[in-house]
């Protein structure tokens, strides 16, 4: 028989469904409680409700573990492959040789933007921020292709997702060239979904950007880390967006909205603005732990700690591996990786850190990747949004292709004023 649990309120007594994941994971379903009882449930921040049931990642955060559709995200490491990824994740199995390829093409095919979009990025400020152009101009691809607002067909999808997908490069390098006054570069048919974004962001008109093979790898990498951590803030607002049936690419550039706050996306930024804030001299490695400790300083460790993981987050671990090795061979020395190592040793020997389960995230490691690779630290949060786009897509139509999906609205406890009386301005 099926495991319930039995919930006591006063005199009233009800079971209550045990739903168990194929990992283990057991939830208490309680769709039934308000009806029965009259009740809610109260779970600020949704630290512990599980909002879905879902086939694409699984944590588990005490044991430091992250697969993408069953696979350990390490075994994507080795020769990575970004566009293989995105196929997993969406379709939910590795892809063959004869789908990866028209796959690519359907990239290299959708890689221009629009010219009306291309020509509104004159009308940008210089100094505007390239995660407020990113969702801007993925909001964009809503009235320049409206024939996909509503996704009725799996070709439809497609043909959105690959628009999402392969433009979101574009968008992104096209940002970055306006920040700097700089000609837009084309896409190159010829070159690797990877390759074609450096090439974007530094080639010249006269000269172009040598992608070599291990900068390509290491880009590849990055993407393949972020591209999706199951129901995380963005993650999560896209499916929030989504459940209104709003449209895919409206529901993406919400994700990429929620992205780029510090305690989310954007805490790659703070990483390296905070190494280099020691670094120049103006604290050092003990004070910085010391502040992260004093809740009067208001200043957070970034990079460290996390809602899931509370052992070692698997994707900084690769990254740091990844750092010795990049910066190896591009030949570059990073004062910042020394920093970064020291602060490490010094937050997991700290009773603060150990007590608390607070370990390097993702965060702590990529920003000193994406340096080495040319990549401007106010860029840095645009390419975690490149890397997480085929999760945003996945996990938006997991929900649209579920027939039990309803739109999201969750309850509140209200405390604000008891009922009260308009009272007219002349009599306040
Ligand atoms: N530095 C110092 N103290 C910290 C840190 C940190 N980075 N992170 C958590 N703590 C402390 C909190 O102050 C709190 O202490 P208390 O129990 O004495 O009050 C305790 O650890 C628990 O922290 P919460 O904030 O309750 O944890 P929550 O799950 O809400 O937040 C978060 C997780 C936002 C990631 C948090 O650890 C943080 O702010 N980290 C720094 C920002 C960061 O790196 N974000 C990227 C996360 S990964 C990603 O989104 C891609």
């Amino acid at each position: 028989m099926a495991e319930k649990a039995v919930l006591q309120v006063g005199d009233q007594s009800i079971e209550l469904p045990i739903i168990e994941g194929v990992e283990g994971e057991r939830a208490i379903d309680i769709t039934s409680l308000r009806s029965e009882t009259g009740l809610i449930t109260y779970d600020p921040s949704m630290g512990n409700t599980g909002v879905c049931q879902s086939e694409i990642t699984f944590i588990d955060g005490d044991k430091g573990i992250l697969r993408y559709r069953g696979i350990p995200i390490e075994q994507f490491t080795q020769s990575p492959n970004f566009v293989e990824v995105v196929w997993l994740l969406i379709f939910g199995r590795l892809p063959k040789l004869d789908e990866i390829t028209p796959f690519s093409e359907l990239f290299t095919s959708n890689a221009l933007l629009h010219e009306g979009l291309r020509l509104q990025y004159n009308d940008i400020p210089k100094d505007a921020p390239p995660m407020a152009i990113l969702s801007a101009t993925l909001n964009s691809l809503s009235y320049y292709h409206q024939e996909l607002l509503s996704i009725e067909d799996s070709k439809s999808f497609m043909q959105a997702a690959a628009r999402l997908l392969s433009k979101v490069r574009t968008m992104a390098a096209f940002a970055y060239r306006r920040s700097l006054g700089l000609p837009f570069i084309y896409p190159d048919p010829q070159l690797r979904y990877c390759a074609n974004f450096l090439h974007m962001m530094f080639s010249q008109p006269y000269q172009q950007f040598e992608v070599t093979q291990e900068i390509e790898d290491a880009l590849n990498l990055v993407f393949i880390l972020h591209a999706d951590h199951e129901q995380n803030c963005s993650t999560s607002t896209v499916r929030m967006v989504g459940s209104s049936q709003a449209n895919l690419f409206a529901s993406c550039a919400a994700g990429v909205c929620a992205l780029w706050g510090p305690l989310h996306g954007g805490a790659n930024v703070k990483v390296i603005e905070m190494l280099e804030g020691i670094h120049s001299g103006g604290i050092k490695p003990k004070e910085c732990i010391r502040m992260a400790k004093d809740k009067e300083e208001g200043f957070r460790l970034y990079g460290f700690g996390h809602r899931v993981y509370k052992n070692f987050d698997p994707r900084a671990r690769v990254l740091k591996e990844a750092c010795d090795k990049v910066l190896a061979q591009l030949q570059v020395n990073d004062p910042l990786l020394d920093i970064a190592r020291e602060l490490e040793e010094l937050a997991l020997e700290d009773s603060y850190f150990v007590d608390r389960k607070l370990y390097p995230n993702v965060d702590f490691y990529s920003g000193i990747v994406l340096r080495a690779l040319g990549i401007p630290t106010n860029m840095f949060t645009v390419c975690f949004s490149i890397g997480r786009m085929p999760g945003w897509i996945a996990q938006w139509k997991e929900q649209h292709d579920n027939p039990n999906s309803r739109i999201q609205r969750p309850r509140q406890v209200y405390m604000g004023p008891k009922e009260n009386n308009y009272v007219p301005i002349h009599k306040r």
